[in-house]
């Protein structure tokens, strides 16, 4: 592989350790560096390998940025090689030398070698990623415990670092306290029943007992609003952002049994408006950094993943999103010469297929979707006293390619409104705390849930939502 370099009989000799301490950079660090170095010590895997008669090239790369560093070994480097054999694609390196400024037009430094370390050599026979190959996603997810090397996925790794440090910044920026809500509750908030169960394993083993570990059913939380709920009683605005669990078909490009929600709540909030405007705000200010702090790993998406989307996402940022209530929505599905597989009547759920042609209606733009009937949605939103079609103040926020990326509404702040839907539903017992919260210094208030997965597929313009998440093994009801 290293050819008439490697050739030119190369001595596998230790003297690294012999040199003097250099300063450790990250690739990132070293291709932005202004001036030249001394000294300079980097470490990470290698991308590509190419010898030329004296000189050998390598690319590192460690994870801090899509630009791999040039690192560059001449004769000067006799003796000085530790394992050459081993310095292949994919294996891991110390190098130490000279940064300087680099001859080539596409980059800025490049590090001159005095010692190139192979830490960890890879087997690139076996290895599934081929150097300079551009793997398709569908190939690299066959790798889940690989294809973190890949740099797709180190791109969406990265954003979907960037991302998450904004959300946190937006909130912290507008004064809301972040809340840890817990991950295992006897709740179920939706009421939609797709709730994973906790047991100790020894309990599942013996079942026929019938004993729980918390002495009550248990489960993985679907929301974290109804504990939110509980803090909004306490500080005006609050926030959280942790996994969140559904045991629901997972099999479409848009469902995860395990995601990350995003959550807001408000207090002394009466109007729906509000809400909105927060979710607008988040969906843009994050956008727009992440489109800064990360230009060169969304312009991958942007170019090889889905062509166009940067353009319209540019025009998204500077138009405010269109508001349309859902009944306005069922007159919209029924006038479309379009026929779909579910009938749009008054009082169905919204399909797929009806919010892609409502987001297309509405010219390809986010559309809120406000005051769902009352039967449709769960017991904690708010009644909007209207008729004869009975609403709540309900917001859906679809987008192009996705469908829902946000469900919010203002909750049900009147204790008897609250008291005879929970008791309708045979759920009074169990709320009576959630009760209690409207009996003691109840305000009105309302809030969101972002799906976080949802948000990086649509700003990134990926198909499945498999390929927005760091580890896909247990996200899906069907293993990888
Ligand atoms: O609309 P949902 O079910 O709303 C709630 O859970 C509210 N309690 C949130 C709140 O008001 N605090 O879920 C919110 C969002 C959806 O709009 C969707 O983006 C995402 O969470 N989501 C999923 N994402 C991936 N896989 C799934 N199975 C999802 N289910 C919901
Ligand atoms: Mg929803």
């Amino acid at each position: 592989m290293l050819g008439a370099w490697a050739r030119g009989g190369w001595r596998a000799v230790r003297r690294c350790a012999s040199l003097p301490r250099a300063v450790r950079l990250r690739v990132r660090d070293a291709l932005g560096a202004r001036e030249p170095a001394e000294a300079v010590r980097v470490q990470g895997w290698v991308r590509s390998v190419r010898s030329q008669k004296e000189v050998l090239f390598l690319h590192i790369n460690d994870g801090s940025s899509l630009e791999h560093l040039q690192v560059v070994a001449d004769s000067s480097l006799e003796n000085k090689l530790v394992c050459l054999k081993d310095l292949t694609f994919g294996s891991a390196v110390e190098v130490q030398g000279k940064l300087v400024k680099s001859p080539h037009r596409m980059q800025n430094m490049e590090l001159q070698a005095e010692t190139i370390r192979v830490v960890g050599p890879c087997d690139i026979w076996s290895f599934p990623l081929k150097m300079k190959e551009r793997h398709p996603l569908e190939y690299v997810r066959q790798f889940p415990h690989l294809r973190c090397r890949n740099n797709t996925l180190g791109s969406l790794l990265r954003i979907r670092s960037e991302a998450t440090a904004a959300i946190h910044s937006f909130f912290q920026d507008n004064g809301y306290v972040h809340i840890h809500t817990p991950i295992i509750t006897s709740n179920d908030c939706e009421g939609a029943g797709e709730l994973f169960q906790i047991e100790a394993s020894s309990e599942v083993r013996e079942s026929a007992e019938k004993t729980h570990f918390f002495n009550v059913p248990a489960f993985l939380t679907v929301s974290g609003q109804l504990h939110l709920e509980v803090m909004a009683g306490a500080f005006t605005h609050v926030f959280t952002f942790g996994p969140t669990f559904r045991a629901e078909n997972s099999q479409s490009r848009r469902h995860l049994a395990e995601f990350y929600m995003v959550e807001a709540e408000l207090s002394f909030t009466e109007s729906l408006q509000d809400i909105m405007q927060v979710m607008e705000d988040l969906f843009k200010t994050v956008t727009s950094t992440v489109l800064s702090k990360c230009p060169r790993d969304v312009e991958l998406f942007h170019k090889y993943v889905s062509p166009a989307q940067k353009d319209r996402l540019e025009q998204i940022l500077k138009n405010k999103f269109v508001t349309i209530t859902y009944s306005e929505a069922v007159e919209i599905l029924k006038q479309a010469s379009q026929t779909f597989t579910f009938k749009p009547e008054w009082g169905c759920d919204l399909q797929t297929e009806h919010e892609k042609y409502l987001v297309k209606h509405c010219g390809e733009v986010p559309v809120f979707v406000i005051n769902y009937p009352y039967d449709l949605k769960p017991f904690y939103m708010r009644d909007n006293e209207d008729g004869p079609q009975h609403t709540v103040a309900a917001v859906d926020l679809l987008v192009p390619g996705i469908g829902e990326l946000c469900g919010g509404s203002l909750r049900e702040e009147r204790l008897p409104f609250l008291e005879s839907r929970l008791q309708r539903l045979g759920l009074a017992d169990a709320y009576q705390w959630y009760l209690d919260l409207r009996k003691f210094g109840s305000v009105p208030h309302g809030g969101f849930g972002m799906g976080f997965e949802r948000y990086l597929q649509y700003i990134l313009g990926v198909d499945n939502i498999k390929d927005v998440i760091p580890f896909p093994r247990f996200s899906h009801s069907c293993l990888l």
